[in-house]
């Protein structure tokens, strides 16, 4: 949530980058946008309410002078989306500019103390009260870093904070707890950024900044201390093996359109994970009493279908727990023989990541899945699993989805391999099945888009829509109901089939479109007569279902057939696709943009 970059080159311009570097940063936050450099000792700054494009129209984001900047877009937590709560946020002289992510809970002390003094603010954000605070300590004689570091020791909840002032150009001071940073270095540059993505273009090269730590650059030089006793941290730069040309759109017209055909690539590339780094994750889960798969959204989704196919291929019993009510429901039960397996694609999301810390104080192992190496949940974990997704710009996850999918797929097959239960040669079968499924992907995506498009244009305006499945087709139908919501803005109800009878039938009256989930699996019998439930009531029935499956095409309006192939165990991962695409092109049918849906991040760092 919200994105943050800060750049020094050792010449030239920097607003030009920093507002290239936006760009790629704007699926943290859109709600507004500023940039602020120095030239000649004198911060210059643009600032508006609105996405990056159309502030750029207005006010030239590429106009500022100087070579060392800050930029942010902005997901508002405190404050309406306007100009004056737009960050960057200033001191009352106009010499310290600085951009933040985060929550500072005791902002509201702090302001009425520095108001006292007579400072002046603009913004209702809580993030103000950061430049004036540098300005106090700065006045009494503090460099910007010594006076970041007691700032940073003052200020309670998450932060993410980069700031630079006139006084000592070409010098950025950045510090983070509990929100993402990275450092960026290449000869005669040198940026940070809350996400590898905004940099990639310009260097590889990267260098994480932890929680608790700050950090001073120069363009020559990377200077990292502790903020608990001012121990110099020495850390070397690490490569980054994603590509600029991965977070580019590539002629597609959306990064989600790009993302969901990268899917079949996706699953090869994790697939390819060593696999003593899957045994060990194996190995945490058989020698745990218990097992909690904990994650939100959809990664809460491959979690429900992590859980059966860890109870199906690997005869263990995980339960699958929202991270945001873990401490309100079994956090108390929690012992050390536990395990706890945080799901999530950005490794950053504020819900897990709390749930996960709270288990660990209880002496909790904890396994974590994540597509970003060094996000803050792969420093908490025992042993981390690093899925192959490559970056994921789209809000909407489906390519994480789909590895976050695989890798559990991958877990499963092992843990069925140490307990011997289902046998050699039906082990052998479904890894088959498995490292089949990148071809079937790509199958349905070549036989199944044109046909998503146009039950889309069916349906689009439909106020309601009920996705149903029984067993892992749940977590399907979830994730289906999700997307639709999420970017389309249909009212979409996931239910497990089994339940629908139990209320939400109600709602269903002539045309009101029903989505079944509905492989050739064990459930399969069961959920035809669900179907038949709905359509005597007069629903629209719209079906994923196996390629062939004559009786249900017949019983269906519609129907996306699935090449058969897909074992039971892993349906989620090609069925789940005729949704995303229906998701895609009902939201782009409405003229919104799926790559930016209203209200939401990419990653959620707040509670
Ligand atoms: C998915 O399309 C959503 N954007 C959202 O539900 C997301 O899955 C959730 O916020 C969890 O994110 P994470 O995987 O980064 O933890």
């Amino acid at each position: 949530m919200c994105g943050i970059i800060g750049a020094i080159q050792k010449k030239g311009e920097v607003a030009p980058f920093i507002h290239q570097a936006l760009k790629r940063l704007e699926y943290r936050g859109y709600d507004s946008v500023g940039v602020t450099t120095i030239a000649d000792n004198e911060l210059y700054m643009k600032k508006d309410k609105g996405k990056i494009d159309q502030v750029h129209k207005k006010l030239d984001l590429d106009d500022l002078p100087g070579s060392t900047g800050i930029g942010h877009t902005r997901w508002a937590t405190h404050g309406i989306p306007s100009m004056l709560n737009s960050h960057p946020h200033f001191d009352c002289s106009n010499e310290i500019a600085v951009v933040h992510n985060g929550v500072i809970d005791n902002f509201m002390e702090l302001r009425r103390e520095l108001k006292k003094k007579g400072h002046q603010f603009e913004s209702e954000t809580d993030t103000e009260v950061i430049p004036h605070m540098i300005e106090d300590y700065m006045k009494n004689g503090y460099s910007l870093e010594e006076a970041v570091k007691e700032v940073a020791l003052i200020i309670e909840g998450t932060y993410a904070v980069v700031a630079m002032c006139t006084k000592e150009p070409g010098k950025i001071v950045v510090t983070r707890d509990g929100n993402p940073l990275v450092i960026g270095k290449k000869e005669n540059a040198v940026y940070v950024s809350s996400d590898i993505p905004a940099f990639l273009p310009m260097t590889d090269n990267m260098v994480l900044l932890l929680d608790g730590e700050i950090a001073v650059l120069t363009v020559d030089d990377i200077e990292i201390e502790k903020l608990s006793d001012g121990e110099r941290v020495d850390r070397d730069a690490i490569k980054i093996s994603w590509t600029a040309d991965q977070a580019q759109k590539s002629g597609y017209p959306h990064f989600m359109l790009k993302e969901i055909h990268e899917q079949p690539d996706a699953i090869r590339n994790t697939l390819r994970l060593r696999d003593e780094e899957i045994e060990k994750a194996a190995k945490m889960i058989d020698n745990a009493e218990r097992v909690f798969l904990l994650a939100m959204g959809t990664s809460g989704h491959a979690a429900l279908a992590g859980r059966h196919m860890f109870a199906s291929l690997g005869g263990v019993l995980a339960t699958s727990e929202l991270a945001s009510d873990f401490a309100d429901t079994v956090y108390d039960t929690i012992t050390k023989s536990d395990l706890v397996v945080a799901i999530t694609q950005s490794g950053e999301t504020t819900d897990t990541i709390t749930a996960v810390k709270s288990a660990r104080q209880q002496g909790a192992k904890v396994l974590a899945i994540t597509n970003v190496v060094g996000s803050s949940i792969t420093r908490i974990a025992d042993h981390t699993l690093i899925t192959q997704a490559g970056p994921e710009i789209g809000v909407a996850a489906t390519k994480t989805f789909m590895v976050q999918l695989t890798s559990l797929a991958q877990i499963a097959l092992k843990l069925g391999e140490i307990s011997g239960k289902p046998g050699t040669d039906e082990l052998e079968k479904k890894r088959e099945s498995l490292h089949g499924l990148p071809d079937i992907v790509s199958r349905v995506i070549a036989t199944e888009e044109e046909h998503a498009r146009q039950i889309a244009g069916l349906f689009y305006d439909s106020p309601s829509m009920l996705f149903l499945g029984r067993g892992i087709s749940m977590a399907t139908a979830f994730e289906g109901a999700l997307k639709l919501k999420e970017i389309a803005y249909n009212h979409a109800e996931g239910y497990s089939a089994g339940e629908s009878k139990h209320g939400p039938i109600a709602l269903v009256q002539d045309g009101f479109p029903v989505f079944f989930v509905a492989p050739r699996d064990d459930t399969r019998s069961r959920i035809i007569g669900n179907i038949m439930e709905m359509k005597a009531r007069g629903a629209s029935i719209i079906s994923v279902i196996e390629e062939g499956d004559d009786e249900l095409l017949e019983l269906s309006d519609h129907s996306f057939a699935i090449p058969k192939g897909v074992e039971p165990e892993f349906t989620t991962m090609a069925y789940v696709v005729p949704l995303q695409l229906v998701s895609y092109y009902m939201a782009t049918r409405k003229g919104y943009d799926p790559d930016k849906p209203r209200n939401l991040a990419k990653s959620v760092t707040v509670l």
